[in-house]
This record gives structure tokens, sequence and C-alpha cells, in this order.
């Protein structure tokens, strides 16, 4: 379209506020436009894609007809700015700020400690806001569909959901399981040490300080918006871009002629709905509504079409998708994962259709989904609505599909299914089976359909029918999207569960009217009717119970108190500035990287001709731009002759904006050789001999004699898959350039700004007192932010220093996850021998990780999880081998736990294949080996288990564990399909880096003259709290309240030569670093407080201040020497440990592979916690992302090396339904830890590793299933056990009968690497 022509007037409100917009550009996003164009920075970005929801902000629309106001959560990063005409947008910072109210929701959600780092802080406000405005007291399953497209990474939700629950109007009990009684009174929870002692807080924060939510402080609906929306003469308005032209028509006929005009354009649009033909503009959440209607007014067989649809509009993406998607844009879109389609063409709908020409209907059939010509639309044509009719007595309609979990994920099987009955019999007369997931586009089972027809309902045509419909609903063995055998195992178990439905349907039926030969429908089992109950959507509650502080503790000090976050409100107002939230600086350019598509391969030639000639385009970054060091020899920053992975990064654009960088990378041209081998797994580096550093071996006893004396042996191999960090705010930095002295001003997210501030200097070969990295807040790191922001930071760096001009890299989501790296895979081989009685008598472990193609941390996760692995065991004859795999994928780093997670999963899952094998319960063999006197480690550490044994016992009796397991086993021998497990991990987790040099920390601490205080250290904020503890370490120290202190930033020049913020310790060595700043300026007030006593800190400061003395101390902490000989393979590389241990309890579904979290109990050391709420913030958000990495998370490789899954589209990590439904956290009282300050313990990591409580609890699942079968109980379950892997695990009928492909017959869509 030509730019040249004058765009009409864009009129909406912003927060009450009307923006006028003269350009418009139907290419930008409203999240693009209120941060670039409003400066609203509040509104985050985190995937670009409506998979996360940190864009969430509300869109208000009157709707002249029903003249009323509709609100809706919708992801800003795809709501296009043209479609805003007429519309009220608000934003996090429209409802509530600091400076004038903070509103209810803010409030609640951050003094219930629901926010960390605050990434995704505003998206929930915004998401809870629009529900609240729709329903002030809403029901707590309308606050899980709410909050269920709403990412967090950090909190583990369970302190998200309890605070926004305080709107909900049922009491605050539980009423478990419609039982009346609150969890709290269950028997199975009357423990003995439990609620008796009154030195045991269980209170986080007040709610009685809320204030009530008062709808009087929203904003009103702009009185122009309601006179624009009733003008009788509005006009259609076309908006301009430089390669789009967007129109919004008024009337219907406008939009078919413009569909006469342009038939390719795609349309976004439209909004009525008569009765039960529903109007193709209704958003989904609309069409939920009024299917909701409809079912509480017909009568139940008029409306299963309907619930059916119901049931899948829960679940289908999150909220704001529901709220935008529109019924028409689905339909037709005809996605293969539909979960709409396959239930309406099974549920017969028809498609009204409306041209220029006229109205005509089409049945939305398989032709129809098929997109064949005579059933389509014509070009001409839209959609208007869609009929659906109403169901009949003898027709029966249901809908199934399995996800990676229960909501805001793709099905990976969907389906409809509908089959009417011969009045009064089972005879089919019409049968109708849609399945999703399965091809491009949904398919049908048509002949199959056909051949059943006539027959009865019976078993006898169950075979006939699995036959017919695996024989028609083909996938080949190379299908996009992988888990063939699961899919095809899921096309048979859903008609099986469709099958006992419709039974049940029938006998309800026949109860109601009498029927002669009702003999004929065969009776279901009690225990083969779990297979219909579905895992209720419950909102997570639980107790968290920590050590009261002492009574004589002065009320001023917040030591050991639930202080909230230091950033919690501005988290919540969306006030808090993250890197990107930095104001545009004067001549910024943007910079956007060009990255391998091979992953092995010499690079020939880059030709960036095309590129540099894009408009806004002004230069490209090579590695010849470089005027240091180019990373180093085996680790280039840039790559030179050979691209060592996919995402491996080539070159740069810079250009004047992100749009014109993103546009010009896909033009430079690289042309490249590809080489051999292309090593992926870690099985093709064995074979290859692909190694990055040397062997690292811990050995104890004699193994081998140990293997000869014992009574068993077993031998085995175990996967435990990677795991992508996907902290919520991505990579990024912000580089100024200076005029003087080639200085550099670094604003950057980083665990590590001096490492960032080195790489820069090596890279820019310029001193590293010129450059200066500032960190105010990270948006989580979780590792991943400890040595890539370097990588970033410096290329940015180089392009700065090439152009002198401020550089900006905001990775997006893609980006992110193709370049950087995770959690190394582990392939593992182990052999273990034991006695009957189950003490095991010798272990000899080979660990392999899978590094990706440079060193990066490798060596070092390798080292740590040798050293980790043994986890809570005294075994005397230990072999432990451990070796990095060098592959051709991106380079994998430091994750939360740094090998502990995957070695720890290891070590218990040997621990239950022994159980399994002595025919003893887990925890038996568990006691049975666990540490129980002072010891010595596997690397002669001294190591008194005391509260190891605590930890464990207190588990055991809070959770009930041996009660719940013995009702486990009763609801396991009552049902076939659906099996209870229930499991309990002890934990032994050492902290710290392994090295004395990182074991140091400095402190600078300002006291001005109004007595104010400045605190700084060298730790970065990533959500942890870390400013939080210090400012509360220096109220204590400096004996005054935190009102006096303040924080303002992490930076390279007030406290330099930091170490990263990592390894658990990061409040540990930074805490004493402020403690000693506090005491040495306390010291120097002391005589002028003795002379004053009565004065206050006002006038001992002001006195100070005439007295010349320093009122400025930097604090400094020279910490444990750490040290480890791995020749000798001895030392004492920790400062302490963590103890812990996790009770969880789980059910599983065996015919599709779901899971739910039923219960989860943790008891976890924290020693003296200097704040209990951060404590257990970290102790919930890394149990849940353990659990991610051990249920849910799986990254996925195609055979050349590419990541499929490169956003939460295709990775998915834990949502808020995942939570266990009940979730206790208590800390340890009368616990002491004295290497640490006041006796505190850092707790940033353990926690990960208890998610495998519930990886274990489905293994127990799974057993019972097993056993049940007949098959062999002793299976390795591989990590992470996702539906697809419980699904086979549990085999049975349906994993017989289907298909499996030859493996050297096709290519697979996708490899395991670990
Ligand atoms: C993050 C995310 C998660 C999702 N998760 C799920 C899920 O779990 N399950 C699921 O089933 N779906 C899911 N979806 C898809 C969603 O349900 C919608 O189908 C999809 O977004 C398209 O809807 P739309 O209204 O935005 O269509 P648009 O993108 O606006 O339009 C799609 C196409 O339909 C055409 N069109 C639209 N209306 C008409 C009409 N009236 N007449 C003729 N042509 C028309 C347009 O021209 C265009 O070609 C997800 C989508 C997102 C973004
Ligand atoms: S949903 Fe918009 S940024 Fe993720
Ligand atoms: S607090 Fe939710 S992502 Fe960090």
């Amino acid at each position: 379209m030509p730019s040249h022509l004058q765009s009409d007037e864009l009129v909406f409100f912003v927060n009450g506020k009307k923006v006028t917009e003269k350009n418009a550009d139907p290419e930008v996003n409203l999240l693009s436009y209120l941060r670039k164009n409003l400066r609203l920075t509040g509104t985050k970005y985190a995937c670009g894609g409506g998979g996360c929801g940190a864009c969430t902000v509300m869109v208000s629309k009157y709707d002249p007809i029903s003249k009323k106001i509709r609100h809706n959560a919708v992801t800003a990063c795809l709501f296009p700015i043209c479609s805003l005409h007429g519309a009220a947008v608000t934003t996090v910072e429209g409802i509530g700020s600091t400076r004038t109210r903070i509103h209810p929701v803010q409030e609640r959600i951050a003094k219930g400690h629901g926010t960390q780092c605050g990434f995704c802080t505003p998206g929930m406000v915004m998401s809870l806001y629009a529900l609240l405005r729709n329903h002030p007291e809403p029901s707590p399953e309308q606050l899980t569909e709410a909050l269920g497209g709403n990412l967090c990474r950090c909190t583990g939700y369970r302190s998200i959901l309890e605070s926004s629950r305080t709107f909900c109007t049922e009491s605050n009990c539980c009423q478990m399981k419609g039982t009346g009684k609150c969890c709290l009174d269950q028997e199975e929870n009357q423990t003995s040490s439990s609620h008796q002692k009154n030195d045991i807080c269980t209170q986080l924060y007040t709610k009685e300080e809320f204030q009530p939510l008062d709808p009087t402080q929203d904003l009103i609906f702009p009185p122009e918006l309601l006179r624009m929306a009733e003008d009788p003469n509005k006009e259609t308005l076309t908006f301009y871009g430089e390669r789009i032209t967007w129109i919004s028509p008024v009337t219907l006929n406008e939009l078919l002629e413009l569909k006469v005009k342009y038939p390719k354009c795609p349309l976004v649009m439209g909004n009525t709905s008569v009765g039960l033909t529903i109007g193709a503009g209704c958003s989904l959440d609309q069409v939920k509504q009024i299917l909701t209607d409809e079912v509480s007014k017909l009568p139940e067989e008029k409306t299963r079409t309907y619930q059916a649809l119901l049931k899948h509009l829960k679940s289908l993406a999150g909220q704001q998708i529901r709220n935008m998607a529109s019924l028409g844009g689905h339909v037709i879109s005809r996605h293969g994962y539909s979960d709409l389609n396959p239930i309406l063409a099974a549920g017969n709908a028809t498609l009204n259709l409306v041209s220029k020409e006229g109205r005509r209907q089409i049945p939305l059939n398989e032709h129809f989904l098929a997109g064949l010509a005579n059933a389509d639309l014509k070009p001409e044509e839209i959609l208007e609505s869609v009929h659906i009719p109403h169901s009949e007595k003898w027709e029966f309609v249901a809908a199934f599909r399995q996800a990676q979990c229960q909501q805001n994920a793709l099905a990976d099987v969907n389906c409809g299914m509908r089959v009417l009955f011969k009045e009064c019999t089972d005879t089919i007369a019409g049968l109708r089976l849609f399945y999703g997931g399965i091809g491009s586009t949904t398919v049908s089972a048509h002949k199959s359909c056909q051949q059943l027809l006539g027959r009865d309902w019976n078993t006898l045509i169950l075979d006939e029918a699995f036959r017919l419909i695996l024989d028609e609903i083909s996938l080949p063995a190379s299908a996009p999207g992988g888990m063939v055998e699961f899919k095809r195992t899921l096309i048979v178990s859903f008609f099986f569960k469709f099958y006992l439905e419709v039974l049940q349907g029938l006998k309800k039926i026949i109860k109601m009217v009498s029927i002669p030969n009702s003999h004929r429908y065969p009776d279901v089992s009690e225990k083969f009717l779990s297979a219909l109950e579905e895992f209720p959507v419950t909102v997570s509650r639980g107790v968290q119970e920590f050590q009261r502080v002492d009574p004589n503790q002065p009320p001023h000090d917040p030591v050991g108190r639930p202080i909230l976050h230091q950033s919690g409100i501005k988290h919540a107002t969306g006030e808090a500035i993250f890197c990107d939230d930095l104001p545009v600086v004067d001549k910024e350019l943007f910079l956007a990287l060009v990255t391998s598509t091979r992953a092995h391969a010499k690079i020939i030639s880059i030709d960036a001709s095309e590129a540099l000639e894009l408009p806004g385009v002004v230069d490209v970054i090579t590695a010849e731009d470089i005027p240091g060091a180019n990373g180093t020899e085996d680790d280039k920053l840039l790559a030179v002759d050979e691209a060592l992975c996919v995402g491996h990064i080539i070159c740069a654009v810079v250009a004047e904006s992100e749009v014109y960088a993103k546009r010009a990378v896909e033009k430079v041209k690289i042309i490249y050789q590809d080489q051999e081998p292309v090593i992926l797994t870690i099985e093709d580096a064995i074979r290859h001999n692909s190694y990055l550093s040397s062997e690292k071996k811990l050995e104890q006893g004699n193994v081998e004699e140990a293997f000869e004396n014992a009574d068993q042996i077993i031998q085995g191999e175990m996967h435990v898959g990677g795991q992508e960090h996907f902290y919520m705010e991505t990579q990024r930095v912000l580089v100024i350039p200076k005029a003087e002295d080639k200085e550099l001003e670094i604003y950057v997210s980083t665990q590590d700004p001096s490492h960032v501030q080195k790489t820069v200097s090596s890279t820019l070969n310029i001193p590293i007192n010129r450059i200066t990295c500032h960190v105010k807040r990270v948006g989580g790191g979780f590792g991943g932010k400890v040595s890539k922001p370097a990588v970033y930071g410096a290329i940015a760096a180089v392009a700065a220093n090439k152009t002198g001009r401020p550089i900006r890299l905001v990775l997006d989501r893609r980006e992110d996850m193709l370049t950087k790296g995770g959690r190394h895979p582990l392939f593992a081989k182990y052999k273990v021998g034991f006695m009957n009685n189950g003490r095991i008598k010798a272990m000899d472990i080979k660990c392999y990780i899978n590094g990706g193609c440079t060193l990066d941390d490798s060596e070092l996760v390798i080292e740590y999880l040798i050293l980790k692995l043994e986890n809570a065991y005294k075994i005397n004859n230990l072999r432990f081998l451990g070796r990095a795999c060098k592959t051709n994928l991106a380079s994998n780093t430091a994750f939360r736990g740094f090998g502990f997670p995957q070695g720890g999963l290891l070590m218990e899952s040997c621990i239950t294949a022994v159980a399994a094998k002595c025919g003893l319960p887990p925890e038996k063999i568990r006691e049975k080996n666990m540490y129980k006197r002072v010891d010595k480690t596997i690397y002669k550490q001294a190591y008194n288990p005391d509260k190891l044994i605590r930890c464990w016992n207190e588990c055991l009796d809070k959770s009930s564990y041996h009660t719940r397991k013995a009702k486990v086993e009763n609801f396991n021998s009552k049902n076939y399909w659906k099996k209870k497990g229930i499991a309990i991990v002890p934990m032994k987790f050492s902290v710290g880096f392994g090295a004395t040099s990182y074991h140091q920390a400095a402190a600078l601490v300002h006291i001005y003259t109004d007595g104010s205080v400045l605190v700084t250290h060298g730790g970065s904020e990533l959500g942890q709290g870390i400013h939080t503890k210090m400012l509360q370490i220096a109220s204590r120290e400096l004996k005054i309240p935190m009102s006096y202190m303040h924080f303002c930033e992490t930076n390279t020049a007030t406290v330099p030569n930091t170490i990263a913020t990592a390894a658990s310790i990061g409040a540990d060595v930074n805490g004493k670093a402020v403690q000693n700043a506090c005491q040495i300026l306390l010291k120097r007030l002391e005589p002028i407080i003795k002379k004053n006593p009565e004065g206050t800190w006002e006038d001992w400061v002001e006195a100070a201040f005439e007295k010349r003395i320093s009122l400025s101390a930097t604090g400094y902490f020279r910490g444990y020497k750490a040290n480890m000989d791995w020749e000798k393979g001895e030392g004492d590389p920790f400062p302490y440990y963590v103890e812990g241990a996790a009770c969880s309890e789980v059910e599983i579904d065996c015919l599709t592979g779901a899971h739910k979290n039923i219960r989860t109990d943790i008891v976890m050391d924290a020693s003296c916690s200097i704040n209990p709420a951060i404590d257990i913030g970290q102790i919930e958000g890394s149990f849940i992302q353990g659990l991610g990495l051990y249920t849910i998370e799986e990254l996925k490789y195609s055979p050349e090396g590419v990541l499929h899954s490169q956003g939460p589209d295709e990775y998915k990590i834990p949502t808020v339904t995942d939570v266990p439904e009940e979730f206790n956290v208590s800390l340890l009282t009368s616990s002491e830890n004295p290497m640490a300050i006041y006796s505190s313990k850092g707790l940033g990591e353990s926690g990960m590793f208890l998610g495998c409580s519930v990886f274990f609890a489905i293994g127990d699942a799974v057993t019972a299933a097993r056993k049940e079968r007949g098959l062999m109980e002793d299976f390795m379950l591989n990590s992470p056990a996702t539906p697809e892997r419980i699904r086979m695990a549990c085999a049975d009928r349906f994993t017989e009968m289907i298909p499996i492909d030859d493996a050297k017959t096709f290519k697979p869509w996708c490899i395991p690497i670990a």
C-alpha cells in the first residue's frame, strides 16, 4: 500500500488519558506502543507470543447494542494498536501507584509475598484486576482460570494464589474435598509435633491490614468513548503502514465490499451473537459465557455438545487469549491443535457464511477441515456465525485432550466424539470421531465410523473400533511434534474413555425410562469408572511454619521477621525499573544477533551487503571489529571460521530500531560448509571420545570386593533431560559509550557484573577501571545470568565502540533460548550391590553430562555433581566418575543446584530400584542407608547428620506419611485406571563455591547527615530478596529501623571485584560484609553515643559530622577456605549443608499419562532464617522449578541439532494448576548454623531437588499400575516424567496394540540428547 496516503486518526484512551495517533502503524502492537511511545514500562515483554502473560493489560470496550462495557485482560504483545479505536486501555500504572495510592490488588500481591524478581508481577496484577472488574467476588476456580495464562518462574505461585484468594467469596478454609472440614483439621494432619509449640508462627503477613476492594478507585470508562460508540455516523477508518494497510469497516456491507476488493486480506474482528448460533466475532470467552448460560437453562440431554466445548474452553490457552481469540478466527484457522473444531465437527455444527452475493451455509465437517475447495469459504465470503445444534436424548458427545500440563498448553492429542443411538437401543445410528494434534488440521475417522454403524455399543465392538481407528488415523513415525507412539496410544485410549462415558450415559437414561431390553447395557465395575473422572482445577493452599522471633527482640530489629521484599510494592505497581525500562538514550541504536543455522559447519563467507542496504541499518558487527580478545580460543564471542552449534553467534546487525535490526538479520547471507561429525547426544559424544575436560573421580572403600559380598546387584542406565532457565526477563544490556577516556556505562541484567566488566575490558582492550556495570534488579537468573550476560554485553560493547553510539540489546525469547544453553542433560550408568535387607554395600556410577559446544561451567558442574552425588547416604564403598561431553549444541551453563538436581535424582532412583528388588518400601531403604552419626563424606569432609534426621522425621510426621501411604494403597486397590503414589525423599545439599577466592565480599555503607543510610554490596537482586536481607542486617547492626535504609543499585564502581551472586551464598557473604561495614561505623559513633546516650540517631550522626568522623565505611568479608584436591579425592569444598525432606502425593491417569499434584510437605533447615517470608519463597519457588524439571519441562532437538522448543508454546514451565493442591512448608525450629551470618542458611538452590519427590510419587503410582497389570516393578523412569513417559510406562492393551516403527526406517522429528 502506498505510504504517502494519509491515515485516519486512531483514538483510544490509556489510563484515562486520550491518545490520538495520527500515524498508526498496523504492524505495531500495543506492548511496543505502551513501552516505546507512551513510556509506560510497567507492562513487560517476556515472550512476544501471548504465552506468558507478562504483558497483560485490560482493554475495555463499550457495546452500543447491549449497552454494556466489557473489560478484558489481553496480552498486549498480540494486540495490534489499530484494533484499539474507541477502546480504553488500563495498564498497571493506571490502577495505582506509590505516588498516589496503591490498588488493593497491588497491595495484596506484594504484601502476600507474591513477588520475587517482580517481572511477572504487573501481568499478574492486571489479570487479577480484570477479573475483579468483572467479578468483584470471584470463585477460586475463576481465580485459577484468570491466572492460568500468567507464568511466574520465581514464586511457585502459592503466595500469589493465596493473597489473590483473599478477594474470593468462599471462606478462607479450603473445605477440602467437599468434606466441610478445613485441611488443617483433618485427622491425618494431627501430627505429634505440629501446631503445639508457641515458638512456631504460621503468619507471613497480616490479612487484616489489607485495604478493601473499592470500585470507586477504578478509572471510569471515558464518556468520550461512549459517545464515539453510540455515534450513528461512524466511518470506516484506514491506517497506512510502511508495509501493511489496516481497514476498520463499520458495517457488514462495507466489510463484504472490502472482501471482494481484497479477497486475500486476513480478517481481524466481528462481534454478534443470537441464541445458539454464535457470532463468529465472539471471543472464546464470550462463547464460554453463552454456552454456560445455555447449559444452565436447557435440559442436560440438549447440551452435551456445549458441555464438551465448555470442558475445553476452560483449559484452552490462557484467559487473555480466550478474551482475544474469536470463534471465527479459531474455526477458520483450522489449526491442527484446535480444541474446538473436533467437537464442533462431531456435534454437526454448520457455518453461516455471508458475502455480497448473499448468505449460505456449509457444514463444519471433515471436508471443510481438510480445506477442500468445494467445502470451503470463497475468497469474498466471511464467516458470520457458527450454528451448534442441540444434542438429543440418544446422542452423546464427549471431548478429551492431553497436553504437557493442565493449563495453558496446546494439546498433544485432543478429540471430539459423538454417537447417536437408535431410540431406546444401544445400536449405533451415527458416529463421528475427530482428532486434533495428529496432523496439520483436525482429522476425521470417517470410514471407521461408517463401518461401526449398526453395531451395538458393547465390549464386542471395542477391538474392532480400535483397529479401524488406528488404521485410519495414521501418524507417520517422523510426524512433527514427535511422541508418535504416545499419540497413537491416546487415539485409542480416548475412544475407550468415550466408550465408558457413553455406557454410563446409557445406563442413566435407562434408569429414567423403562426399556424392555435394558439387560443389553453391560455394567462397568466401579474399579474401572475412575477412567472417566477428570482432575479438577484447584487453587493451591497450605501452611507455612517458621520460628517466631524471640519476644525480647527489640521491635525495630527486623531480623527473623517476614519482612516484605524491598521492591515488592514497586513490582506490583510497575514502578520497578528493569534494564529495558530505562529510557531511550540520545542516538541509541539497537543490536540484533545473527546466529548459525548449522550445528557444525565451516563459515565460508558472511555477506551483509543486502542487510546494509535496508532502511535504518547502520552497521554489521563481525569478529573483525573486535579490538581486543575475541573470547578465548575455544569459546569465541563471535564465530570466526567455524560454527559449532545452531545458535552460535556469528555477527550482529546495528540499526536505528529493533524492527529494522530484526528485519536486516534475515538478509545477512552466510555460506556454510557442513562438517562432520555432528555430535548431539551424550552417547554420540562418548562414541567420538568428545569431551570438554578430563574425567573426575571420587572413590572410597573397596568397591569390587563389596560387590562380591553383596546379596544382589542391579545395573542399569538413566537419562535426565536438560532444562531451560526461562527467567521471565530475557537477556538484555544497554551500553553507553562516554565522551571521555573510552569510558563505558553498562546497564545489564546479570548475576555477575564484574564478569561483564572484565569481559568487556578484554574484548575492547581497555582497562577495567573505564567500565562501570550497573545492576538495579534482574528479572530472574537461576544461573543463566552468571556467565552469559558477559557474552551479550561484550558484543554490544563492540558495537558501541565501533559506532560510538549507545547500543541496546534485548534478546527475544527465541534468541535467548537458542543461544544461551541451560541445565546439563545427564546420562548415567549405575551398578549397585546390596544385601537383601536393603543395606547398600557398593555403588559404581558413571555420569556424563551434555556440555554443549564450549566449556563454560561444564567442568565445575560435573565436579559438583560428583561431589554431591551421595546425597544423604553413607555408603562405604563408592566409585563416582564424571565427565562433561562436548557436543554441537549451545553451550550449557550454570543452573540452580549446579548438577545436584540431576545427580540427586540418579541416587534416589538407584535407591528406589534397590527397594523394588528387595520388595521393601523405598523409605525403608532410605532410612537404612542414611547418615546416622558424624561421619566423613566421600570427599572426607566431616558431616553431622542431626538436622538431616530431624528433617526426615518431621517430614514423615507432618505429612502423616504412613497413614497416607495406607490410604494410597487402598485407593489403588479400588481403581484400575487412576493410581495414586506417594514418596518421601531426604536431602543433604552443600552450599557455596568449591574455591576460596569466591568466598569473599565487600559492602559500602554511607550514613548521610540527615541520618539516612545508603547500603551497597556486591550481590545482584535476582528476586531472592538479597537487598531486603542486607537492609535487615544493617538495621540490626546500626540499631535503627529499616525505614532509615536505602539500597540503590549494584554497581562495580562502588563495590568492585564482586563475585557472582550464585551458589546460595549471596546473602551469607554480602551480609557479613554489610555487617562489618555497619560495625565499623557504629564503633566510630560509640564515643558520641556514650556522651549523649539519650540522644537520637540523628543527633549522633550530626555530632559525628561536626567532629569530622567519617560516616562512610567499606565492609569486607574474607570467607571460608574451600578446597578440593581432585588427585587425592579429598578436601573441604563446602562451608556447610542445607538439609531437608519432602513428601509428595500424586494421582495419575493411566490412560492419558496426566497427573495431579495432590499434596507436598517440605521440612527444611533454614536454621535462624533472616527473613522467613523470603526463605519460604525460595523453597517454594525452587521446588516448583524442580517439579518442572522432573515432570514437565522438555527441550526438543531435531536430528540436525535445531532446538524445536523456542518459546512458551513448545516449552512448558509449571503454571498455577501445577502447584500441589495442598502445599505445606515448615522450617526447622531451634536450629543453628555457626558458619553463616546470624546463624542463618542460604536457601537459594536446595529446594529445586525436592521437586523430585513428585517424580518418585509418580513412579510409585506407575509401579502400582504396572504391578496390577503383572508387569515388572523395577523399571527405570527417566526424567522428566511427562505424560508421554507416564502413559507409556503404564503399559496395557492399548500400548500393546499400537504399531511400533522400526527405528532404522525413518528420521524422527526429535532426538533425545541426554
Ligand atoms: C498463546 C496462544 C495459545 C493458544 N492455545 C490454544 C489452545 O490451547 N487450544 C486451541 O485450540 N487454540 C489455542 N490457540 C489458538 C486460539 O484458540 C485461536 O484459534 C487463534 O488465536 C486464532 O484466533 P483469532 O481470533 O485471533 O484469529 P485471527 O488470527 O484473527 O484470524 C485467523 C484467520 O481466520 C480468518 N478469520 C477470522 N475471522 C474470520 C471470519 N469471521 N470470517 C472469515 N475469516 C475469518 C482471518 O482472516 C485469519 O486468516 C492459542 C493461541 C495463542 C496465541
Ligand atoms: S504474553 Fe506477551 S510477552 Fe508473553
Ligand atoms: S516473580 Fe514471577 S517471574 Fe519473578
